[in-house]
């Protein structure tokens, strides 16, 4: 028990926090590309089912839990999880809750200060004039550390203190004056920018401005469902990914967001509301920039290729460029609400990343609040300083793929198992319903003890046996060799040492440096 009696300012500010906290460059950055590298129309039937049954299950399930551990004055999944198993195992699988999270932040809010420098450098007019490979150039120089605007030497670095310090600042206000405040103007200046650009993402018209593809291209491209790989278990796989990562779930963050809701107030409702804005921003948003601009201007082969080279710079190698197309205002403007939108959703998403770890030491330690935030800021500046000066030898890949992607789907396995088997889905049942200012289907209490565990297992299991070359059907008919993405071969013999070792010799540098 702790002195810690914070909660929510009101109802509208919780909704936008949690919209915030799932909201994120997830709904911008990684939908998109993981829609195009998974064939486009193919991925989202699985994307869209694994929303229905893993996605909204896991809400009602995090969303009640945080609630019911918050009445014991729990505010950090460890001691959330204690009060529902009586086994001492679930209070260290509820570790995972928080130290996921720093490591995530470790990586997130190194993109999150690209964008507050991107804006920064859209402002000032650092991509007016340049030619498509001299903004994909630039990006190349920032992330290995070369840019230095204003005589200031290791820009990227310092962006990355000031998003830090910004993130230290703001949770040390405390919850309602600090993280729903940011939610309430993040959140809409958000979709206001967002609207703006899908609205030019939408109006992208064949021959003008040397734009080479109507606007629709793209959008059919993302959009008409595409039968062949229905069935790759490569496909769900990379939706299921998708869905724990956009909605937060599997993290630990939504369970200690509501842990701070009063025992009597609604959860079923609320995690509808959040989960939905969430799926809104990503499916309407998500798709409407992005990928049609690209590929309006450089046409779907061209877009695929760059997307296959490691997605997360299309955005930033490509849209600085694309916008100039527009014209040099609206290439500056336009460039200002992109990176902008990216920075809203990016910092909603890394304070919540940060509170568990401060409800942690506040109810378990008795800190205050402001200690404990700025312990946050440094031990994430500790853990994330390796992917910022190793980036290019794919230091910032292993964070993603450890913490954010294989955490995520063994903790929500197992809280689902406890939830469902251990506390039972009885009185799990009674925690989402009670409260509730809506009727929440009878289904899914069958979904939630039966579908969800099961396909968790499938994923987790997945992603643990991939086979070589993600060939599941000759490793079905009986030639079982484990892909260099499995877990287990990972575990066995990590990209990461190898990156590094190549990185002594010179010979290997260069050719890192052209990947
Ligand atoms: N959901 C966020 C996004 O889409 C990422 C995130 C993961 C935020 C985990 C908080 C916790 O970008
Ligand atoms: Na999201």
């Amino acid at each position: 028990m702790s002195a810690n009696k914070e909660s929510w300012g009101s109802r509208v500010g919780l909704i936008l926090a949690m919209a915030g906290n799932a909201v994120g460059l997830g709904n911008f950055l990684r939908f998109p590309v993981q829609a195009v590298q998974n064939g486009g129309g193919a991925f989202i039937i699985p994307y869209l089912v694994c929303f229905f049954v893993m996605g909204i299950p896991l809400l009602f399930i995090e969303w009640s839990m945080g609630r019911f551990g918050g009445k014991y004055g729990y505010h950090s999944t460890p001691f959330i999880v204690d009060t529902m198993g009586k086994s001492r195992f679930w209070k260290y699988i509820g570790v995972f809750g928080i130290w996921t999270n720093i490591a995530v932040a470790a990586y997130y809010c190194y993109i999150e200060s690209w964008t507050l420098s991107y804006v920064f450098h859209s402002i000032i007019g650092t991509f007016s004039g340049l030619d498509q490979d001299g903004v994909s150039n630039f990006f190349g120089e920032y992330v290995s550390l070369g840019v230095s605007t204003l005589g200031v030497p290791y820009e990227p670095i310092v962006f990355y203190i000031l998003c830090l310090l910004l993130n230290t600042w703001i949770l040390s206000q405390g919850l309602a004056s600090g993280v729903e405040r940011v939610a309430k103007i993040g959140m809409p200046m958000l979709i206001l920018f967002g609207a703006f650009l899908a609205f030019k993402g939408f109006t992208i018209t064949a021959g003008e401005n040397g734009a080479i593809n109507d606007s629709s291209v793209g959008l059919n491209f993302l959009w008409t469902p595409n039968f062949d790989q229905l069935w790759s278990p490569t496909v769900w796989l990379a939706a299921a990914g998708q869905i724990f990562f956009t909605l937060s779930v599997g993290m630990g963050t939504v369970q200690c967001y509501a842990s701070y809701v009063r025992a009597k107030d609604d959860v079923a409702l609320n995690a509808m509301s959040a989960g939905w804005m969430n799926e809104f921003v990503e499916v309407v948003l998500g798709s409407s920039i992005l990928i049609p601009i690209s590929i309006g201007y450089l046409g779907i082969d061209r877009v695929t290729e760059l997307v296959q080279s490691g997605g997360l710079g299309l955005g930033f190698r490509a849209l600085p460029y694309l916008f100039y197309q527009w014209g040099d205002f609206l290439g500056a403007f336009s460039g200002v609400m992109w990176f902008g939108l990216l920075f809203f959703a990016g910092i909603t998403s890394s304070l919540a990343m940060g509170t568990p770890w401060i409800g942690f030491l506040m109810d378990e330690f008795n800190w205050r609040r402001k200690p404990a935030a700025w312990s946050f800021g440094v031990v994430v500046f500790v853990l994330g300083m390796p992917t910022v000066l190793f980036f290019k030898y794919g230091v910032f890949d292993e964070y993603d793929h450890w913490a954010g992607t294989v955490s995520l789907v063994v903790f929500a396995l197992l809280e689902t198992i406890l939830f469902s088997w251990v506390f039972g889905i009885r009185k799990g049942w009674q925690e989402i319903i009670s409260g509730a200012d809506i009727q929440v289907p009878n289904i899914y209490k069958f979904i939630i003890k039966f579908i969800t565990p099961i396909l968790l297992l499938w994923v987790f299991l997945g992603s643990l046996f991939t086979p070589k070359g993600n060939d599941w059907s000759a490793a079905l008919s009986g030639n079982w060799i484990l892909d260099n993405s499995s877990i287990i071969n990972r575990l066995a013999n990590t990209s990461l040492k190898k990156q590094l070792a190549a990185a002594t010799d010179p010979s290997q540098i260069e050719f890192l440096q052209d990947q």
